[in-house]
């Protein structure tokens, strides 16, 4: 071993560790490098602790050979280092960039069933007359639902509902049971919304204007104007002066608001046990206005919805004196009106669930 062969050695060391630096892809590798030529077990090292073997003279020149090279690797490591880390941050940027032109994610929204949005519909137009919305269970008694209504047990309209019971008092064996004051006990379902009239009267005084919002079941057959499940909307006032002509102004209105100022409105008569007189209220056809076609039967007319004055018998069993006090009231299918507004051809797409149907609205 000589000076030269010795320089030789450490020219090849920095050449090859040149080329490791500038082919080292990421700082793992780079650190690699680095440890290999440089380290304590690295190249340079093993190289330097060579020197023993050199004559004497020479050993002092071995640092001015050495030295440069080890600098000259270090700053090319160290900008080989700076390099890659810039390299890896312009990689991050450009993965995570975020374009802010790039059309937003549509989020699937929600909307209000046909019947909500109809009651509510309903509600607001009646709340510009001074109506509120009273909540009645939709689990009655027999003596709500029918007795206090002027409805007793042998009476003939009771066939107009078919009852679906919910509850059988113990030992019971069905229909023909009494109570000591000779009531049906047994607990159903509400066929119509107006037992509310009784509690909306029972439960504050007059004046009382009311609206009774809900589910209402009849053991019916299913067809495509026939659901067992359906909504009603009860209308009640009762105060002093009540008349049938303020009945037939608010229904007016009610029509004009809803169907359009050009519809047409009549009574029929009609008969309810809670009110008399009762009253059918049409519109004139929304689909022919009024010459007839399928929609009316031909009839040119639209019924939707039963009313009449308070029956006074119906009054007294709500806590209300029927010699000072006078009432109306209105029963809707909301279903009806719903299907009537948005032209839903069968009453079952209502409850189906289907979200074909309901992304309609
Ligand atoms: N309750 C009646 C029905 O279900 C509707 C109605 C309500 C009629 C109030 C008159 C007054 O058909």
């Amino acid at each position: 071993m000589d000076l030269e062969s010795f320089s030789r050695q450490l020219d090849d060391l920095r050449q090859r560790a040149l080329r490791a630096v500038a082919d080292s892809a990421d700082p793992r590798a780079l650190t690699e490098v680095e440890g290999a030529f440089l380290g304590r077990r690295g190249e340079l090292r093993t190289l330097l602790g060579g020197i023993g073997q050199l004559p004497g003279p020479d050993r002092p020149k071995v640092g001015a050979l050495a030295n440069p090279i080890r600098e000259e690797l270090e700053a090319s490591i160290a900008s080989r280092r700076e390099r890659l880390e810039h390299i890896a941050l312009e990689v991050r940027l450009a993965r995570e960039r975020v374009d802010a032109t790039l059309p937003g994610r549509v989020l699937p929204r929600g909307s209000l069933h046909p019947l909500i949005e109809t009651n509510r519909e309903i509600a607001r137009i009646f709340s510009q007359f001074g109506f509120v919305t009273y909540e009645s269970p939709e689990v009655e008694t027999d003596e709500l639902n029918f007795e206090l209504l002027n409805i007793p047990a042998d009476h003939p309209s009771r066939d107009l509902w078919d009852t679906l019971y919910v509850a059988e008092p113990a030992g019971s064996t069905g229909a023909d049971v009494e109570d000591a004051d000779g009531h049906d006990p047994r607990l159903l379902l509400r066929t119509h919304t107006s037992p509310g009239q009784i509690r909306a009267m029972r439960e504050s005084s007059p004046p009382l204007r009311v609206l009774v919002p809900g589910r209402c079941y009849r053991y019916e057959a299913v067809d495509a104007s026939h659901g067992f499940e359906f909504f009603q909307l009860e209308g009640l006032q009762v105060d002093e002066g009540t008349t049938m002509a303020h009945l037939r102004g608010l229904l007016d209105e009610f029509a004009h608001a809803m169907f359009g100022s050009q519809t047409g409105t009549r009574f029929r008569p009609g008969y309810y046990p809670f009110t008399e007189p009762s009253v059918a209220f049409d519109i004139s056809c929304l689909i022919c206005g009024g010459t007839g076609c399928p929609a009316c039967k031909r009839t040119g007319w639209l019924t939707i919805l039963g009313a009449g004055m308070v029956h006074p018998v119906v009054l007294r069993n709500g806590g209300i004196d029927p010699e000072r006090y006078q009432g109306f009231a209105f029963g809707m299918g909301i279903d009806r009106i719903a299907m009537l507004r948005h032209r839903i051809p069968d009453i079952r797409a209502l409850m189906d669930n289907d979200l074909r149907f309901l992304e309609r609205f």
